[in-house]
């Protein structure tokens, strides 16, 4: 039974030579907490609950710390408080300081020697405090946070580089490109071909620059940004019930689950919670407008992210039953 945030050290540890990941979801309020934590508890899985600088502007940091706290009082589990796509110093060592155990520097859009420079610094303040560090390689296209990375500008991550950064910086985890990128419209329609029910289906992911990396990185940790799926279910869920996102698109589950079999220990979910919430807020509105009482559209929605999440723990991540 745990009362306290643990350390991603254990869990990547287990989950590479188990061949599955660990799921890492993003947090921004309670019942986004309490669907995940829920479904974990459900089917006993460990779990990385992580905290993006806007969630922290927009929640404020003590009360997502207390929700997450919470979260593990009340399910026993061990989980992680992560901060996703910390961008300088003083943002990592505000979450060190604050009581995260593990902190994403993200200085991917630097050149080299700088992403080096600050991921080394960030390792130093951490590993004193007992903190473990992710750090990134390569450059995802989309939308990370408040930097705009454009398609043209995505690159892969450069296998050849990768000993190198993770022997000088000494980072714990490493995020890598192979293809995905954030958000919901993962890729554009002519990248992607359509199947007969006029679904899209992209391009498929690079795992031939995954091997690379795991072959000069035995043993170590690697991390998947950009991974949520797009269940089709809620986009036609919010699409019929007044919402508008056409050509919504995501990486199939099945090469998730493919990844997770491999190096990828961590694998980051947000927008699927995004989309669940939504469509169970829309749909509720759409059918009963005259009800005004939050908890009961926050009911659905909190049900369908325990649903989608529970989802993921067995049958994507493989992580159900390793808590
Ligand atoms: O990678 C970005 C995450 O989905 C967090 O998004 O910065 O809007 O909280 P956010
Ligand atoms: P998605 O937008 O694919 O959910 O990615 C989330 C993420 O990478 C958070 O860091
Ligand atoms: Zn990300």
């Amino acid at each position: 039974m745990y009362t306290k945030p643990v350390t991603t050290k254990e869990m990547f540890a287990k989950a590479y030579d188990g061949g599955y990941a660990i799921g890492a979801f993003n947090v921004n309020n309670m019942e986004i907490v309490q669907g995940i934590t829920e479904a974990a508890k459900e089917v006993n899985a460990p779990l990385i609950l992580q905290v993006s600088k806007g969630a922290r502007a927009y929640a404020n940091h003590t009360y997502l710390i207390k929700l997450v706290e919470a979260a593990i009082i009340e399910t026993g589990l061990p989980i992680a408080l992560h901060l996703d796509h910390g961008d300088s110093f003083e943002l990592c060592k505000s979450c060190i300081d604050g009581g995260f155990t593990s902190v994403m520097i993200d200085a991917s859009s630097k050149p080299f020697e700088e992403n080096v420079a600050l991921t080394r610094k960030v390792v130093e303040y951490a590993h004193d405090h007992g903190v473990v560090v992710e750090a990134e390689l390569g450059t995802l296209a989309g939308v990370e946070d408040e930097v705009k990375v454009s398609a043209e500008d995505s690159s892969y991550t450069h296998p050849e580089e990768v000993e190198e950064f993770v022997s000088k910086t000494g980072c714990d985890s490493l995020a890598i490109a192979i293809g995905t990128s954030h958000g919901a419209y993962k890729f554009t329609p002519d990248q992607c071909t359509r199947n007969e029910q006029g679904i899209l289906v992209p391009p498929p992911l690079r795992f031939d620059v995954l091997e690379e990396v795991s072959k000069r990185l035995p043993g170590f940790p690697i991390v998947l940004h950009g991974s949520s799926s797009v269940p089709q279910e809620f986009v036609k869920m919010i699409n019929e019930n007044g919402g508008k996102m056409p050509d919504a698109v995501g990486i199939p589950e099945e090469q998730l689950r493919k990844a997770a079999t491999l190096s990828v220990c961590k694998i980051n979910i947000d927008s699927d919670l995004r989309l669940a919430m939504t469509g169970s807020i829309r749909k509720f509105f759409a059918e009963h407008p005259e009800k005004f009482d939050p908890r009961e559209y926050l009911k659905p929605a909190r049900a369908n992210i325990k649903e989608l999440v529970k989802h993921k723990l067995v049958d994507v991540l493989g992580c159900a039953g390793k808590a």
